[in-house]
């Protein structure tokens, strides 16, 4: 047997969490066939190699919370994806997926940006496989796109029927790979449901073996309340929960975090089975029409909006809804208000200065607490630099800087922790028989480069991605192999 691929020479992160270790690691196909020392048995003439020169190599980061569904089609390079290190990423969050859809229907939420032609996650997976995305993608299926195609925007409790539908739809995503149920309990129309809505639509997700994956909610002034229904969910459905993206937001409730956590804690040495994601972020992002009531405009939170996307007035991309106010001579409310009564003003897209540095590190030194991105997509205005930046942040700030984690810890919670979560079976660790997702990146070097004004930029240290076996990104060079897979819950693909 020699191996197709041989990266030599490495500091061997294997995911688990433990020491590293010098060594090589083979590949053949699709799968890692060596680890260690590796002979000439092994390494032939025919063998590609790559002299890693001491660096590190890890299993490829999972970014467990993203909206790239609609990206996987637009932009298959998935390029603000690889540069990372990423080569496995969890769609369907917030409650909003791509699958269920109405075929030819404009996606409401503005997060997906496609129009559909399938109806399901296998129509969806299948749409996905024939673009030939360069990383793989696990599907959560989500509440806010379920309930819209059933109900439309109805602002009341589903009558039996349409619980019956709903249910449906979450039993189908699950015989079809999905990985569980997602909601975004905050957005329309996922905030008219009551828990016990969500408890049926959950008890489908544990029926198929999935999770529960929420964005809570409330994520200020009644976090706990919003954890405490989240538990609740977990508990009376029987299944895993994940915590969403988790924060205390507005600054008179930062510090919460530690008082979530403890619950969560707790409800854990009960029985629980809650585990969480975080980005590594000051700012959240997403539609702003979903964070304003227009007739009644929070001016504490016009005062930290920036415009990331917004059709109504490109102009305002990048900048600060203070600033834009100012030069106007009118009020940041005013300039919200103008945004949102605009043309196409439900399409814009904002970035909202909301968290405490502060809780991020609090958060990030809990043993449970994955990584993800929460990036929305839209290449084309100035995107949160989270989408870009998320995964070499954690390792140049948070471990190197300023040591909030080990760097062995740090990858176990990108790799194989969230493997277990997902249900990615034989990858997120380095070990002979698994996949051959790697990534192989200077811990010296690494670092973020994305900004708020600069968003769209990619890290500097990270020296290869194999995806699949499969070289997909190399110094710099996306090599444009579209080796990424739908990934079907809980089995091994190859
Ligand atoms: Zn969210
Ligand atoms: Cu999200």
């Amino acid at each position: 047997m020699v191996a197709d691929l041989a990266v030599r020479n490495v500091k061997i992160l294997d995911g688990t969490g433990g020491p590293q270790r010098d060594g090589d690691v083979a590949v053949e196909g699709d799968r890692i066939v060596a680890v260690g020392e590796l002979g000439t048995a092994v390494v032939g003439p025919s063998t590609e190699t790559i002299d890693g020169n001491g660096s590190c190599l890890s299993p490829g980061f999972v970014d467990v919370h993203t909206h790239d569904d609609g990206a996987l089609l637009r932009h298959p390079d998935m390029a603000f994806k690889l540069a990372q290190g990423c080569t496995s990423v969890v769609i369907g969050n917030c409650g909003f997926s791509a699958a269920p859809a109405r075929p030819g229907e404009a996606d409401p939420s503005g997060l997906i940006g496609v129009r559909p032609t399938w109806s399901d996650l296998a129509g969806f997976a299948e749409a996905v496989a024939d673009a030939r995305p360069a990383v793989n993608a696990v599907a959560l299926i989500g509440h806010n796109s379920i309930r819209r195609l059933v109900m439309g925007d109805e602002r009341r409790e589903p009558t039996g029927p349409e619980l019956a539908e709903m249910a449906g739809h979450v039993a189908l995503a699950m015989d079809q790979g999905a990985c569980g149920l997602s909601t975004g309990l905050i957005y329309e129309p996922g905030r008219y449901s009551a828990t016990d809505e969500v408890i049926a639509l959950a008890r489908e997700s544990s029926a198929g073996g999935g999770i529960y994956a929420s964005h809570i909610r409330n994520e200020a002034d009644r976090l706990l309340d919003a954890i405490d229904e989240a538990i609740t969910i977990g508990r009376e459905a029987d299944l895993a929960v994940q915590i969403s993206h988790h924060k205390a937001a507005g600054r008179r409730n930062w510090g919460k975090v530690a008082e979530s956590l403890a619950r969560i804690d707790e409800a854990n040495a009960a029985g629980a089975d809650i585990t969480l994601d975080v980005y590594p972020y000051t700012a959240g992002s997403g539609p702003m029409a979903q964070y304003f009531d227009v007739d009644r405009i929070d001016p504490e939170l016009a005062a930290v909006i920036r415009f990331a996307s917004c059709p109504a007035f490109r102009h305002y991309e990048g900048r600060m809804a203070v600033d834009v106010a100012a030069e106007q001579g009118v009020s940041a409310v005013d300039v919200i208000r103008q945004v949102l009564t605009a043309p196409e003003g439900d399409r814009t897209i904002c970035i909202q200065f909301i968290i405490d540095e502060a809780d991020i590190e609090t958060n990030l030194q809990h043993p449970l607490m994955m990584i993800g991105s929460d990036g929305v997509v839209d290449l084309r205005g100035q995107p949160h630099p989270r989408l870009f930046g998320t995964f070499p942040r954690i390792l140049a700030h948070y471990v190197r800087d300023r040591g909030i984690l080990t760097l062995e810890e740090a990858v176990h919670r990108m790799t194989d922790l969230s493997c277990r979560r997902f249900g990615l079976v034989d990858r997120g660790v380095v070990r002979e028989g698994a996949l051959a997702d790697l990534v192989l990146f200077d811990p010296d070097r690494v670092t973020d480069t994305a900004t708020y004004d600069d968003p769209k930029q990619e890290p500097v240290g990270i020296d290869a991605v194999v995806v699949n076996g499969r070289i997909a990104y190399r110094s710099g060079v996306h090599t444009g192999v579209g080796a990424g897979r739908m990934l079907h819950h809980g089995r091994s693909s190859s």
